[in-house]
C-alpha cells in the first residue's frame, strides 16, 4: 500500500492536531488580514480531500471555513495535489462543496507556484504546506511565497517533518561510519533535503548522532536544524515565527513541527490560541486511540475475563474537552502567572505577543488566550502588574509591574 493510501485510511492523533488548528486559525486570518481585500487559502499539498471514513482533510476544512466567513469575507481556495489518483478524488470531493471560485490543480506545487502567485495578487494569502517528508525548496518559499510582490499579508503554515530530517541525518552518519556511499535513492532524498533546508549546513548537527538507531539524539539534532532553518527564514523574509511540536502521544519524540511564519504579532497571538484549543482535541484523540487499542488487546487476550473490556475501560469517546479544561485551567493560569513574573524579573516590561514561547512555557498546546488574560487579571489583583487584562488589545500592551522589579543579574 502506498504511503498516501495508508495515510488517508484513518486519521491519526497527530493529524487531529493540525486539523484542529486549521479549523480555527484561517478564520481569524481571513477576518483580520482580509479587511478591505480578498483572501486566498492555498493548500499546496492537499491530499485526497477526505479520509476513507469521510473525515474531512485539510482542503475540505479550508473550504468549509472559507464558506463560513463568506458573509463578510471573499475567500478563494486553491488546492494542489501531485498524485493523480488523490487529485481525482480531491476534485470530486471539492466539486461537492459548491464553490465555483475555488481552483483544484493537479501537479507539483513547485512547478505550479509561479502560475498560482499572480492569481493571489492583492489578496491576503494563507498558505498551508503539509507534504510527506520535506516541502518546497527554501529559495521558493522565501523569494516567491513569503516575499511575493505587493503589500498584502502573507502567512505560511509549514509542516516540518522532524522524523524525516532525523532519519536522513542518522542515515548519513551511518553510511559515513561504514565508509559506504549512499544508495541512489538515499542520494535523491538527501538532495531534496538540501534544497528544502537551503544547503547541506544541516548535516553538521548530526555529528553527535551514533546512527539510525540513536533516535533521541537524531531528534534533538533535527529540532536544532528546524530552529536554525526558522531563524534563517525569519531573517530573509523579515518575519516572525512560532512553532508547535506535534507528537503521536505525550512523552514521545515529536513527529513534526507546525510552524507559522507571519509578519504580524496578532498572527502569532491567535496561532498560539488556536494551538492551545487544538491540543485539547489531540488529548481526546490519542486517549481514544489508546483505549480502543487496549480494548482490542483485552478482547483478544482474555476472552474468559471476569469483566469484559467494556466494563473495565471507559468508552473511547468519553473524553470531554470542557471538563478537561475545567480540571486544568487553574494550574495552567498559575504556570502562566509564574512565567510572566519570571519574564518581568529577567527582562523588565514586555509585550505578551512578543514573548509567546516564554509566556506559554509548559502549557503551550493546552492553555489559550483566555488563560493568559486570566493570569494578567490575577496578577493585577495581587498588585503585581498595573495591567488589568481588560480589552481586545491587552496582548499588544506593555506589561508593567506595580513596583520596580530588581532585574536578575546575568
Ligand atoms: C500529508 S499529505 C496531505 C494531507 C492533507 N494536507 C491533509 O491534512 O488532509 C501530503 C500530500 O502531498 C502530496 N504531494 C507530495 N509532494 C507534492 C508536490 N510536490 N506538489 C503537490 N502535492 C504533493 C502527496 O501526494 C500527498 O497527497
Amino acid at each position: 500500500m502506498s504511503a498516501s493510501r495508508d495515510f488517508f485510511r484513518e486519521r491519526k492523533a497527530q493529524a487531529v492536531f493540525k486539523h484542529a488548528i486549521l479549523s480555527r486559525y484561517p478564520v481569524v486570518f481571513a477576518s483580520k488580514a482580509g479587511r478591505g481585500r480578498p483572501v486566498v487559502f492555498l493548500d499546496g499539498y492537499a491530499g485526497r480531500g477526505e479520509y476513507e471514513d469521510g473525515t474531512p482533510g485539510s482542503p475540505l476544512l479550508l473550504a468549509q471555513k472559507a464558506t463560513r466567513v463568506s458573509s463578510f469575507r471573499q475567500v478563494r481556495g486553491i488546492y494542489v495535489e501531485r498524485n493523480d489518483e488523490d487529485y481525482q478524488n480531491l476534485k470530486r470531493v471539492m466539486e461537492q462543496q459548491g464553490r465555483p471560485q475555488d481552483l483544484v490543480l493537479g501537479g507539483d506545487l513547485q512547478n505550479l507556484l509561479p502560475d498560482i502567485l499572480p492569481v493571489t495578487r492583492g489578496a491576503a494569502l494563507f498558505a498551508f504546506l503539509d507534504p510527506f517528508g520535506t516541502a518546497l525548496d527554501r529559495n521558493q518559499l522565501v523569494r516567491q511565497l513569503l516575499n511575493r510582490p505587493g503589500s498584502a499579508p502573507t502567512e505560511v503554515l509549514l509542516h516540518i517533518s522532524i522524523s524525516t530530517v532525523a532519519r536522513m541525518g542518522g542515515l548519513l552518519r551511518k553510511r559515513r561510519e561504514e565508509g559506504k556511499p549512499l544508495s541512489v535513492a538515499d542520494e535523491k532524498t538527501v538532495a531534496h533535503a538540501n534544497r528544502f533546508l537551503g544547503g547541506d549546513w544541516w548535516q553538521k548537527h548530526f555529528a553527535p548522532v551514533a546512527g539510525v538507531k540513536d533516535q533521541r539524539r537524531a531528534t534533538d539534532a533535527a529540532l536544532a536544524v528546524a530552529a536554525e532553518y526558522q531563524a534563517g527564514i525569519r531573517a530573509d523574509a523579515r518575519c516572525k515565527s512560532l512553532s508547535m511540536p506535534i507528537q503521536h502521544k505525550p512523552n514521545q519524540l515529536p513527529k513534526y513541527l507546525l510552524v507559522l511564519f507571519t509578519r504580524h504579532v496578532d498572527g502569532l497571538w491567535w496561532f498560539a490560541d488556536a494551538v492551545g484549543k487544538a491540543g485539547r482535541e489531540w488529548e481526546g484523540a490519542w486517549l481514544g486511540a489508546e483505549l480502543r487499542q487496549a480494548k482490542t488487546r483485552a478482547e483478544r487476550n482474555d476472552t474468559d475475563a471476569l469483566f469484559t473490556a467494556d466494563e473495565l475501560l471507559p468508552a473511547p469517546e468519553a473524553f470531554d474537552v470542557d471538563s478537561y479544561v475545567q480540571q486544568n485551567r487553574a494550574s495552567w493560569e498559575r504556570i502562566i502567572e509564574q512565567n510572566i513574573q519570571r519574564l518581568l524579573t529577567q527582562s523588565g516590561p514586555f509585550v505578551l505577543a512578543d514573548r509567546l514561547e516564554e509566556v506559554y512555557a509548559g502549557v503551550f498546546g493546552a492553555a489559550s488566550s483566555r488563560h493568559v488574560r486570566a493570569a494578567i487579571k490575577s496578577l493585577h489583583r495581587q498588585h503585581v502588574v498595573q495591567n488589568t487584562g481588560v480589552g481586545d488589545n491587552f496582548h499588544r500592551q506593555l506589561i508593567i509591574p506595580v513596583r520596580p522589579i530588581t532585574r536578575a543579574s546575568a
